[in-house]
């Protein structure tokens, strides 16, 4: 049995909307095909941006999107994605596939997708192989509003109002592809780099150092110490993979039970990354000032076999469904200190919410989860006391279930649960100190599946979609839930 209470009188803080962030790269088919076609193109487009992935994405009110890369971002020359594009240098995606990058999709095009979608922009700028006067001019180039060589330009090539810029990364991952820097020379570095980033006019950049890998509390660490002053933000990569190398990192959809429980095992681990990488920040920021940003989270999956091994292109199932809801439950109750996560990738890139193939396109389990959690972008975190169940496997434990709750401005209660468990059906009991809960002010709805590797395809689009939930009852203040074995719920208490 697992028991909760939630008390709805108790608030924590409010939960940062932007940690229902996208990140998009130009990797295999995001940006290209994915999100871009052209506006040449026979697939219904708005100035070269494909319709049908602007509508689904817009139903999921996504607070704030982040390009170009990545480790493409370490190697992008923002300069050579502006202008005409029939003039754009055609250059070679050397980490991703080695294929043709024409640069049609630039800062132009990048600006309009946000402007679209309505959400803030989230660059990040080239430290590994870039200048410093390259990544201050981008910044003049996109904020300022006056004279100069750079407004001007942009003004050249079409566009007179200055853009806001609103978040903005100094490199990415400088302990890899950004550089295979030590810590000590990165946090120089850093502060280097971001005192060119200007403040043009009435636009206040939101200044984000190139974090962690995992569990590398070293980096945090030095960053801390060195540069705190100078960040608001400081970010951490974390990636689910089943396997135990990167040349076996498992199949996306051709998986066993003990497969199943080792990714929600390894999905738990963003709890402690968090609290760890979270105490070493405390030390230097006790105020929580600098936001820990988890920029790339998700499934990483072995590419599905017959594709391009750079692209990273893998199938979504209900445990990637159930991957992305624990992370959300964690991101919520640690919503003090995270303030943005950016899962990767939006579209046909590991854990995507779509994925095309030309014209046809399809929305996987994991974009339903951000549909359903939705609801709690920029709500109160209400605090939760819990004795949760035990899931078994193979003489190994975890925790059944996953639980985080919120009250919204108009005082709705809404409360996600995950259960884990590939085989076993999950017995809550819910307190709610508060609140009056009865039939008539509850709604529920579920995304489950009768197998664990259920997915959507083109020609199936709806085998794994939310439906209503009612498999619960009502006594005194208290609530009777039973979640069905590999489920993702959200109760809404009106
Ligand atoms: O998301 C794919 C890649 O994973 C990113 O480009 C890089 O930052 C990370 O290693």
């Amino acid at each position: 049995m697992n028991k909760v209470i939630i008390n709805t009188d108790i608030k924590k803080g409010k939960i940062n909307k932007n940690l229902y962030g996208h990140f998009a790269e130009h990797l295999g088919r995001c940006i290209y095909e994915g999100i871009w076609v052209g506006e040449d193109s026979t697939i219904p487009n708005t100035k070269g941006i494909r319709n049908d992935v602007l509508a689904a994405l817009k139903q999921l009110k996504i607070p704030v999107l982040r390009w170009p890369g990545g480790c493409f971002a370490d190697e992008y020359h923002w300069k050579d994605g502006v202008g005409p594009r029939e003039n754009r240098k055609r250059m070679v995606n050397t980490h991703w596939g080695g294929v043709v990058e024409n640069n049609h999709f630039g800062t132009h095009e990048f600006m309009l997708l946000c402007e679209l979608l309505e959400c803030d922009p989230y660059i990040c700028g080239n430290v590994g192989s870039g200048t410093v006067q390259e990544m201050s001019e981008w910044v003049e180039y996109m904020t300022f509003e006056g004279e100069s060589p750079m407004a001007n330009w942009r003004r050249e090539n079409g566009r007179e109002e200055p853009w806001k810029l609103t978040y903005f990364g100094v490199g990415n991952e400088n302990w890899g592809c950004g550089g295979n820097m030590r810590p000590e020379y990165y946090a120089d570095l850093y502060r280097q780099y971001q005192t060119y980033v200007r403040n043009y006019g009435s636009n206040k950049v939101y200044k984000i150092a190139g974090g962690a890998n995992s569990f590398d509390y070293n980096w945090t660490e030095v960053l801390m110490k060195n540069a705190h002053f100078y960040m608001d933000g400081l970010s951490l990569h974390y990636y689910t993979v089943p396997g135990d190398t990167w040349n076996e990192k498992g199949s996306a959809t051709d998986f066993h039970e003990g497969e199943w429980f080792k990714t929600m095992k390894k999905a738990l681990r963003m709890e402690e990354l968090i609290t760890k990488h979270g105490t070493i920040m405390d030390k230097f920021d006790p105020e929580k000032r600098v936001g820990l940003i988890i920029d790339e989270w998700g499934t990483w999956f072995d590419v599905e076999p017959g594709t391009n091994p750079g692209f990273l292109y893998q199938q979504n199932t209900i445990r990637d469904a159930l991957v992305a809801g624990v992370n959300f439950n964690i991101f919520q109750n640690h919503c003090d200190r995270v303030q943005m996560a950016n899962i990767a990738q939006t579209v046909n890139v590991l854990q995507a919410m779509i994925l095309t193939e030309g014209e046809k396109m399809v929305v996987t389990p994991t974009y339903h989860v951000f549909d359903m959690f939705k609801v709690h972008q920029d709500a109160e975190l209400l605090a939760v006391d819990s004795t949760l169940g035990v899931y078994e496997y193979n003489g190994e434990t975890l925790q059944q279930v996953s639980v985080s709750a919120s009250k919204n401005a108009e005082g709705k209660v809404h409360i996600s649960l995950c259960n884990m468990d590939h085989q076993n059906e999950a017995a809550l009991e819910l307190a709610l100190r508060g609140i009056n809960v009865d039939d008539k002010n509850l709604y529920g709805a579920i995304l489950t599946a009768s197998s664990m590797n259920a997915h959507n395809t083109f020609e199936q689009p709806d085998e794994v979609k939310p439906v209503e939930f009612n498999k619960f009852a009502v006594t005194d203040k208290k609530l009777a839930v039973k979640l069905p074995p590999m489920s993702v719920v959200v109760l809404t208490i009106q």
